[in-house]
Order: structure tokens, then C-alpha cells, then sequence
């Protein structure tokens, strides 16, 4: 039988200061680390979803716009927007939290998908998550569309098995 859970069931929130061994040569953070730091905090909520182990299958595009500089407070704050069979795509959101008027500006954001696994380590069906507020349920909508770009871009799915890209296209 299918459980219905909340998108706020699945939430995670990570926080990090940025140390000196985190940081490029000019004193920024490494995109790597960030990179690193969001594939946790979204794997986290895929666990949180499906309670079993979940992979990384993908990465939507990030840009690093934003330098996050050495002694800044980042808070990484993620969550299921929507499961499918045996994937579940997360939003993470990454904010620089200024410690003296304790704002918060957002920095990054990315689409990960994490795929649910057995203890044999194969693919297994994962339950529905259910959007409350108006943002989660406009993530929600929109989340098919991502998939169906992120596998034709991966050549998963072919163009012409699309529903949604295909009918945006005619
Ligand atoms: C992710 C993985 C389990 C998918 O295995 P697979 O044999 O391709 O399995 P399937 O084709 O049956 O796909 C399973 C699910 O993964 C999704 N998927 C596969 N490749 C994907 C990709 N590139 N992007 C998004 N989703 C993907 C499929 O859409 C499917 O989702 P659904 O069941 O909700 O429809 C497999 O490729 C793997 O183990 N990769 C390594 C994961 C890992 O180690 N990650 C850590 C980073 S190195």
C-alpha cells in the first residue's frame, strides 16, 4: 500500500563555516566542497523519503554566481519536491548567513535526483510525496518536466516519449 508523505517530512537543513582548507587560493569556497556539502544534505532527504539507502543519478546545472568567502556561515537547506518510481528529484538551497544582522542571502540552488536501492542494491519503488504550499506544489508541477529534460539529456528517454516537452514543443 502507497504512504503519502509530506514534502516537509523529507527536509534537511546543514550548516557549515567556511575554514581556510575549504577555500581556493583567492579565499573562496571550493565548488567542489559545496558540491560535496549539497549532495549530502539532499541525500539525506532522499533517505528521509524513501528509508533506504538512495544514490546520486544526476545533478542539474549549478552556477557559482556567488563567491562564499573564508569565515562565512552557510546553511544548505533541502527537501523532496517529487518522487517517481524509483527516483526522487530534491531541491537544495544554499544561503550565506550574515552573522551580524542574521540574514540570510541565497547563494546557490540545484535539482539532484537520487534513486532509492534494496540491501541487494537494486532500484526499488519509492512512495509519493504530497506539496502543501503554494511553492512545493509549483516545484511539484514543474518536476516532470525537469525529469523528462534531465533524461533526454542523458539519453534515458527520447524525445518523442516525452508528454510534457513534447506538447511545449507542437
Ligand atoms: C542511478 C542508478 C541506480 C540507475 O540505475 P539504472 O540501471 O540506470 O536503472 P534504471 O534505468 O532502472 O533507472 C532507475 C531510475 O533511475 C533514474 N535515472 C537513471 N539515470 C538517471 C539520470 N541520469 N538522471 C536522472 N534519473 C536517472 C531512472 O529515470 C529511473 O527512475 P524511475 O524509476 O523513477 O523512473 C545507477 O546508474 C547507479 O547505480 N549509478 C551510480 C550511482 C552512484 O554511485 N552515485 C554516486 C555518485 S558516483
Amino acid at each position: 500500500m502507497e504512504t503519502i508523505r509530506k514534502c516537509k517530512d523529507t527536509a534537511n537543513v546543514q550548516t557549515e563555516l567556511i575554514m581556510p582548507g575549504h577555500t581556493n587560493p583567492i579565499g573562496n569556497l571550493m565548488g567542489g566542497n559545496l558540491l560535496c556539502w549539497m549532495d549530502v544534505c539532499s541525500g539525506i532527504s532522499a533517505i528521509k523519503m524513501s528509508r533506504h539507502i538512495a544514490v546520486t543519478a544526476s545533478l542539474d546545472d549549478v552556477s557559482f554566481k556567488l563567491p562564499i568567502k573564508v569565515g562565512d556561515i552557510v546553511i544548505l537547506r533541502s527537501f523532496v519536491t517529487r518522487s517517481f518510481n524509483t527516483s526522487m528529484e530534491v531541491i537544495c538551497e544554499v544561503f550565506i548567513k550574515n552573522i551580524r544582522n542574521n540574514e540570510e542571502l541565497k547563494s546557490h540552488e540545484a535539482y539532484f535526483t537520487f534513486v532509492a536501492l534494496n540491501d541487494d542494491g537494486t532500484p526499488v519503488k519509492v512512495e509519493q510525496v504530497e506539496p502543501e504550499t503554494e511553492r512545493e506544489k509549483e516545484l511539484y508541477e514543474n518536476a516532470l518536466e525537469r525529469r523528462e529534460l534531465r533524461l533526454v539529456r542523458a539519453g534515458k528517454m527520447k524525445m518523442v516519449d516525452t508528454v510534457v516537452l513534447k506538447n511545449k514543443l507542437v
